[in-house]
């Protein structure tokens, strides 16, 4: 790992791993079951896995309520099973990165144990307690209710941005830092390639802690405005840098909502606080906010392309982008960005195309892969994710019908892509031999990870990307949206020298006409089986993407 910026040339694959694989049969997925499946993340050709939060932790959120940074939870294995992985994967070429959760902690971590145990104590100073009769402000967690908490003997309560079992930490005590930048490097000194950072944005509050103009009929206000990326922040996330990552050659992606995008320079790119970061400004097109399901909007192609085009200018212009289209907070894509009668394994062969080209390094979610589907749920009982029930309630708090609820959180649960990932047909889908703890969905006895075309396919995606003929272009180009197409066409080009290769993918149910000359043109992979053309253009069926370039282009003609 000497090349300075090597997670350029990645591709990475999160891991859910309470879903990817149980290896002792307890209906809940482990390490060990992740270091069976090696072979396939190596066959796959991915170069580096992300694995959500595997600490000790009370599972509320799934380990993103962590109780022992340093600790591996008992129902994911061992230490020793973590060291075994790590050096498995390693063996095979994969690097390692985790989940660096430091925004807040489990409410059963020992510094808050402590903390609540005495008033004196110097773990109070590790949280936000604030004394009072009633609650310090309005603010809303992302969650739901209040972010604040009464503690029960005392007229005193603690913040939290997320659930309440989910206490923030307060990052303006010096001491807390410095355990947390010692817990960092003595991660980093294991040898693992780097961190997913987890609600970074979140880590600095607006000191005035004062109430703001509600905006739902529970009078309270989203907390998003007074918690996420306020000024100030930039001395923990710059000291954070200086204390941990820039002393390792490792690579560090930030979840950084909330950052806009005049300050991209600051986060990514030389100096920035992090390698790259990941931008939800397109992923979220669906909803007016990612944590309000029932503000649903009525986006169209030609919306999603332009927060598209400027989301990658700007992360071009500023450093490096973590591209995605799903991950363990988001729904499938497959039923997220197309219509209900056009969800076929070509429409998820090119939603793939559409994303994994563009400039950054592509992350691909758990069984994206396979182009698995949301999974429809009748009762709210069904749900396991703490935000999917917070939605649902608050729907119907603000009026809307039951089915309506169930509706806005089936499209948007989280849950959606959390179901156990089916390796085969058999009872539980070669997940388990029991009944796991969440339910498989209803297709995967007919999708899963054999004899899957979606599966085949983002193999060659990731192939041409790694070690075909134009790696270098679709790793280093630079990339250009082109104009000159229908409104429902998203086209780019990615240039490097006079080499250049193009993207087109009809991201809509009808039929589109783009000015091509399909004779031509070189194809280098297509989400169909046919390209149809007529006269002097190429008829792109619906949903289809065309990766390919111009034979004898010079680079400046080709569009
Ligand atoms: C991030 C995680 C999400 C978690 C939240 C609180 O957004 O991706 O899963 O619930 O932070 O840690
Ligand atoms: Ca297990």
């Amino acid at each position: 790992m000497i090349n300075k910026n090597w997670w350029e040339k990645e591709v990475i694959y999160q891991i859910y791993p309470k879903s990817f694989k149980d290896s002792n049969n307890d209906g809940i997925g482990d390490i060990q079951g992740i270091r069976e499946k090696l072979p396939y993340l190596k066959e796959l050709g991915i170069t580096t896995v992300w694995i959500c939060p595997i600490f000790t932790s009370p599972m509320v959120d799934n380990g993103y309520d962590i109780s022992d940074f340093e600790g591996i939870n008992p129902e994911f294995g061992t230490m020793a099973d973590f060291d075994q992985l790590l050096k498995d994967a390693n063996k095979l070429g994969i690097k390692v990165i985790l989940d660096l959760v430091i925004n807040h902690t489990s409410d059963e971590h020992p510094w808050f144990q402590e903390a609540l145990k005495d008033k004196e104590s110097p773990y109070r100073e590790y949280y936000i307690f604030k004394e009072g009769k009633t609650e310090p402000n309005n603010w809303r967690s992302i969650f739901g209710g209040s972010v604040w908490e009464k503690l029960p003997n005392e007229d005193t309560y603690y913040f939290h941005a997320f659930d309440k079992k989910q206490p923030d930490l307060n990052w303006e005590n010096p001491k807390l830092r410095q355990e947390i930048y010692g817990m960092i490097n003595r991660w980093l000194e294991k040898g693992i390639a780097g961190f997913r950072i987890d609600s970074i944005t979140f880590i600095k509050k607006d000191q005035d802690f004062s109430s703001l103009p509600a905006d739902g009929v529970d009078g309270l206000a989203s907390c998003k405005s007074k918690t996420r990326n306020r000024p100030g922040i930039e001395r923990f996330l710059n000291e954070l840098k200086e204390e941990t990552f820039e002393k390792y050659n490792c690579v560090t992606v930030g979840e950084a909502p909330g950052v806009p995008y005049e300050e991209y320079g600051d986060f990514i790119g030389d100096g920035g606080y992090f390698s790259m970061i990941f931008d939800f400004n397109y992923s979220d097109i669906d909803v007016e906010s990612g944590s309000d399901w029932f503000k649903r909007t009525n986006w169209t192609t030609k919306e999603f392309k332009e927060k598209l085009k400027r989301s990658q200018e700007v992360l071009q212009a500023n450093g490096w982008g973590a591209n995605f289209i799903e991950n363990h907070d988001q729904p499938r894509a497959v039923s997220k960005f197309i219509k209900p009668e056009f969800q076929t394994n070509e429409a998820a062969q090119a939603i793939g195309m559409l994303y994994f080209f563009l400039r950054g390094t592509p992350f691909i979610y758990q069984a994206q892969e396979l182009g698995m589907q949301n999974a429809e749920r009748k009762i709210i009982d069904q749900f396991n994710d703490i935000s999917s029930i917070d939605n649902y309630y608050r729907s119907i708090q603000e009026g809307f019908t039951p089915e309506e609820a169930l509706g806005f959180v089936n499209q948007r649960s989280r849950d959606n892509t959390r179901t156990p990932f089916p390796w085969d047909a058999s009872q539980y889908g070669g997940f388990s031999d029991t009944t796991p703890w969440l339910s498989m969905t209803e297709e995967y006895p007919n999708r899963n990870a054999q004899s899957n075309p979606v599966l085949a396919h983002y193999k060659q995606m990731i192939a041409l990307r790694q070690h075909g003929a134009v790696s270098d272009v679709l790793t280093n180009g630079t990339i250009v949206f082109l104009d000159n197409v229908p409104d429902n066409v998203i086209a780019y080009k990615r240039v490097l020298k006079d080499r250049v290769v193009y993207c087109y993918t009809n991201l809509s149910d009808t039929e589109e006409l783009v000015s091509l000359d399909a004779g031509s043109i070189d194809l280098f992979l297509n989400s169909h089986d046919d390209l149809v053309s007529e006269t002097n253009d190429v008829k792109l069926h619906p949903y289809q993407s065309i990766l390919f370039k111009k034979i004898n282009e010079v680079n400046g003609n080709g569009n």
